[in-house]
């Protein structure tokens, strides 16, 4: 059984999951006004991921016999100036997403919650991987160059991911 203050926050991690799946669906939609089709794909997968996240705890909160409040998601913003900045936001989201997660992992100890705690990790290591993937689209990009003419090959190269 979850505490209600440990239920409320997995409530809230939810909704702020949903909103990253919001956001890159919302990047994803930039890029396709930008014709970068392959930026575009790359951040519809990613709203995809973080839908799965939302869904993990959600399916965690269910397990506990907790009960999930859906919350409304904040709308996200719908332009930006380049894919160099988007990318920029992504990195400082998700180290956004990582400090809520370690606030969760604290909480988790404070309450000595071990079945929380033990969930939480896969999220800890998984927020490693998030900040790796942004940081390293940002050096590809500043390599490069960040103006749509030089993304070519990136584009065709973040297409890829399935
Ligand atoms: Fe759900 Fe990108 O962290």
């Amino acid at each position: 059984m979850l505490s209600k203050t440990m239920e409320d926050a997995l409530n809230r991690q939810i909704n702020r999951e949903l909103y990253s799946s919001y956001l890159y669906l919302g990047m994803s939609a930039w890029f396709e006004t930008q014709n970068l089709k392959g930026f575009a794909g790359w951040m519809l997968v990613q709203s995809g991921e973080e839908r799965n996240h939302a869904m993990k705890i959600y399916d965690y909160v269910v397990a506990r016999q907790g009960t999930v409040r859906l919350d409304a998601i904040e709308a996200p913003k719908a332009k930006w100036s380049s894919a160099g900045k988007i990318f920029e936001e992504v990195y400082a989201h998700e180290q956004k997403v990582t400090g809520m997660i370690d606030a969760l992992v604290e909480l988790a100890l404070k309450e000595k919650d071990h079945a929380t705690f033990e969930m939480l990790q896969w999220f800890v290591k998984e927020q490693v991987e998030e900040e790796a993937n942004a940081v390293t689209i940002c050096e590809k990009i500043k390599t490069v160059g960040d103006v749509p003419g030089h993304l070519f090959m990136l584009d065709h190269e973040l297409g890829k991911r399935k």
